[in-house]
């Protein structure tokens, strides 16, 4: 499984990169509002840390103006997923530039139904949102589990990019569902390493070993 970044904190990408974890970014409008940044050089800093695909969104409404936004986007680097929502409009402009060569992300996916219409129109990966599905006391993983399904079923290249995750079980629970990709704010990915078991045996291994004296170098 695939672990992006959720943000478009140039601080928190750099220091998580280091990890060796970091496959991808995700950014979008209201990520890119909270860094108060100018989007495009963000978008650039964060394509020079990361040589994964790095989703900038556009913010057109008709397929037109979308095509033309994403094209400029993927100016900025070879790496830059164009990333559209949802819509009619937002699938015309997915075919178009995912003939023309480019990834394409489609995101703001509630239903099986519109993961089916952004596989169909040859988006590199689709967005469900778990969390905000959760928030409205749906069952955001059961949505992951039938488009895992939907996609196996016809050989879909459409990669899975489960979004909103809000929790660590999110994560767990996407990989064994079989999502190709989770994105994750930073909080939740420094999350996935911790256990309390984890802290105490080392704990106690560094304290029998202080008792023998030895040192290894
Ligand atoms: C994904 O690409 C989106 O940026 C993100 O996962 C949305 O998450 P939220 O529902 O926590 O805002």
């Amino acid at each position: 499984m695939k672990f992006f970044i959720d943000t478009a904190d140039i601080a928190e990408i750099q220091d998580l990169a280091t990890t060796g974890m970091v496959d991808g970014v995700t950014t979008n409008p209201s990520l890119v509002a909270k860094s108060g940044r100018d989007f495009k050089q963000v978008v650039a800093e964060i394509c020079e840390i990361v040589p994964g695909p790095v989703s900038a969104e556009v913010t057109a409404t008709d397929a037109d103006a979308m095509i033309a936004e994403g094209l400029k986007l993927c100016e900025i680097a070879p790496n830059v997923t164009v990333k559209v929502p949802l819509t009619w409009d937002g699938l015309k402009a997915c075919r178009a530039l995912s003939d023309d060569g480019r990834m394409v992300n489609v995101t703001l996916c509630f239903s099986a139904n519109q993961a089916l219409l952004a596989a169909k129109a040859g988006a590199s990966f689709i967005s469900p949102f778990i969390g905000r599905l959760d928030d409205i006391n749906l069952d955001g993983l059961e949505l992951i589990t039938e488009i895992r399904e939907i996609y196996d079923n016809y050989d879909f290249d459409t990669e899975i990019l489960a979004a909103s995750i809000r929790t660590v079980n999110h994560v767990s629970e996407c990989a064994k569902i079989g999502a190709d990709v989770a994105t994750a704010p930073p909080s939740i990915i420094r999350k996935l390493i911790e256990h309390p078991l984890t802290d105490k045996g080392l704990e106690a291994f560094l304290a029998d070993w202080e008792k023998t004296g030895q040192k290894i170098l």
